[in-house]
């Protein structure tokens, strides 16, 4: 191991790793909440609502996020603003793919809330969105804590993918390491003692927030 190779690229891995929290940060918190959207749209009664959000997460899910990351950079972003660039094309990919993701987990989390509770909420006299608002909700979202965890963790590690398309985050400047300096362990072994580091983290911050939820 030459750490002083390590050293000398540390500014690099410094910026590549604040937009990899930076990108994976807004990907979180835009795919929660179009994944609400997305989630209420697939439990909607009409199907013309119910079609087009199921081919949605059946796409997102469906395809690999390599693949969309490449179709959003070289064909939707440049559609849309004439020239791409990769932070819109990295955000938006990692957006729209966790919103699949999400949408699911709120999904699950609604609908395994049994039956017999929204049958009791009408039965004292609430209505829908009294029963959502103070019987189901409150269970369901500890039921989805967990997920979305994971949900959080998988985003921060699949960032590495919008290197493809030069996003200069860390994973980009471990592979700009590797070619240059024609080594493996120094980039590689960094790159991954970082990525450890951020999910170790993230989970000891959600197993904080789950205790504080989950088990009251
Ligand atoms: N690695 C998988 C893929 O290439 C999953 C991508 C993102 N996963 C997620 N939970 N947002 O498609």
């Amino acid at each position: 191991m030459n750490f002083e190779l390590i050293y000398e690229w540390s500014d690099l891995f410094l910026k590549g790793t604040l937009i990899t929290i930076g990108i994976s940060v807004a990907g979180i918190l835009l795919g929660a909440m179009l994944g609400l959207v997305i989630a209420l749209g697939r439990m909607a009664r009409t199907v013309y609502v119910r079609w087009p959000t199921d081919a949605y997460v059946n796409f997102f899910r469906g395809t690999p996020l390599l693949v969309q990351v490449l179709i959003i950079h070289f064909g939707v972003v440049p559609a849309l603003y004439g020239s791409s660039n990769v932070y819109i094309a990295a955000i938006l990919a990692l957006t729209l793919n966790s919103a699949a993701y999400c949408a699911e987990i709120y999904r699950a989390g609604i609908q395994s809330i049994d039956k017999g509770q929204r049958e009791a909420s009408y039965s004292l006299g609430m209505t829908h969105f009294q029963a959502m608002r103070f019987v189901i909700l409150p269970q369901a979202v500890k039921r989805m804590i967990p997920a979305f965890g994971n949900e959080f963790i998988v985003l921060v590690k699949d960032s590495s993918i919008v290197s493809v398309i030069a996003a200069p985050e860390l994973m980009y400047w471990a592979r700009s390491m590797g070619a240059a300096a024609y080594k493996v362990w120094e980039p590689y072994l960094t790159a991954a003692l970082i990525y450890f580091i951020l999910t170790y983290s993230l989970n000891k911050l959600l197993i904080y927030i789950e205790r504080k939820t989950v088990t009251q």
